[in-house]
């Protein structure tokens, strides 16, 4: 089955043609990056906008790139939430005229569960069931993922998402946005055992997360280094880094170990993170377990794991109404 996805939840207008939720036939992101980085941050009402100009070119580039024609096409998947509700709304109202004009079965999907469906867009996918980490700007959780479409969570972040953590320590630094890949290449040059800061594991047994106290700490540091940190910024970027990387790695082993599951996942834009990716192989060979990760170009905000999804409802026979809205913030599951 061919599926279009749609997405546009935060500040990617992205559409994607995907076959049976793992062949990509296309993929095209229209990044909003320029138009938010004087601000420092996203600006909802720039990125509405932003997406209103973007969908009708971005859907008819992912068609064409695809090399299968619109009649091909046989169903629509959309982020339904959570995320910006005016952003949401663009794509999901497409969506929804494109699907009826053209009179095929669509679904609203959520954006999370398109995030846990990137890892089967790759030759390399996991067998069920298999613990995920999702980190990204928005969320960071730990799921028990026993289907496409089902799973338990198992913790999640108490406050800052591990990506947002990321965004506000480049900006405390004054290197811009957004701050992954930023801090990501910066921490490259730097050494992460000169300034090293807290790790919160909480107690051990929980699997849920907690960024506020790093946060703090970079910048208690920054603070007390006023005249000198601008010279160790590499080293205040891999310091932090390291912290985050050593909890989000030791509570995704311990999950997957609690749940005797040898196989996990890593998904989301934090999963893009360099030295994440590393260490989660180094520790994950230690311990017998297999891993799964995104191609970096799938670890962002895409279409093609809206349509990876899209595919396993619109197969089990979920449609989406006339009168269906977006959500923002609730995370739901379809169906
Ligand atoms: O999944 P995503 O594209 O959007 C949300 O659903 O939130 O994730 C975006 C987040 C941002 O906070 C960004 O700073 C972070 O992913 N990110 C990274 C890296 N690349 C993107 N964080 C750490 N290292 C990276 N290389
Ligand atoms: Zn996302």
């Amino acid at each position: 089955m061919i599926v279009l996805g749609i997405e546009s939840s935060c500040d990617e207008t992205a559409a994607a043609v995907v076959e049976d939720g793992t062949r990509i036939l296309s993929s095209v992101v229209a990044s909003q990056v320029a138009v938010h980085h004087p601000y420092g941050g996203v600006v909802p009402e720039l990125a509405s906008r932003k997406h209103i100009e973007a969908i009708v070119p971005v859907v008819e580039q992912a068609i064409a790139d695809s090399g299968v024609g619109p009649h091909r096409i046989e169903g629509v998947a959309v982020t339904q939430g959570p995320g910006l509700v005016g952003a949401l709304l663009v794509g999901f109202s497409f969506a929804k005229a494109y699907a009826h004009a053209r009179g095929l079965p669509w679904v609203g999907v959520n954006h999370l569960e398109g995030h846990m469906n990137s890892v089967f867009l790759g030759s390399h996918s996991p067998p069920f069931p298999f613990v995920a980490l999702l980190a990204s700007g928005g969320h960071t959780s730990l799921y028990h993922v026993t289907s496409h479409i089902q799973y338990e969570q198992m913790g999640q972040t108490l406050d800052d998402a591990a990506g947002e953590a990321f965004d506000k320590v480049s900006k405390m630094l004054g290197l811009g946005y957004p701050g992954g890949g930023i801090i990501d290449k910066m921490a490259a040059d730097g050494d992460p055992e000169k300034i090293t800061f807290p790790r919160a594991f909480l107690n051990k047994t929980s699997f849920d997360f907690s960024f506020s106290g790093i946060k703090t700490a970079v910048k208690r540091y920054i603070m007390t280094h006023e005249d000198t940190y601008y010279r160790q910024i590499p080293d205040i970027a891999a310091g932090f880094q390291e912290a985050v990387v050593e909890v989000l790695t030791t509570k995704l082993i311990r999950a997957a170990g609690t749940r005797d599951c040898e196989h996990i996942a890593l998904v989301g834009g934090v999963a893009a993170n360099s030295r994440l990716r590393g260490r989660l192989n180094e520790t994950a060979i230690q311990e017998g377990m297999q891993v799964y990760i995104p191609a970096i170009e799938l670890c962002g905000d895409n279409a093609a794991m809206v349509a990876a999804v899209g595919y396993h409802y619109l197969k089990a026979g979920v449609r989406a109404g006339l009168g269906d809205d977006v959500f923002s913030r609730v995370p739901r599951i379809t169906g």
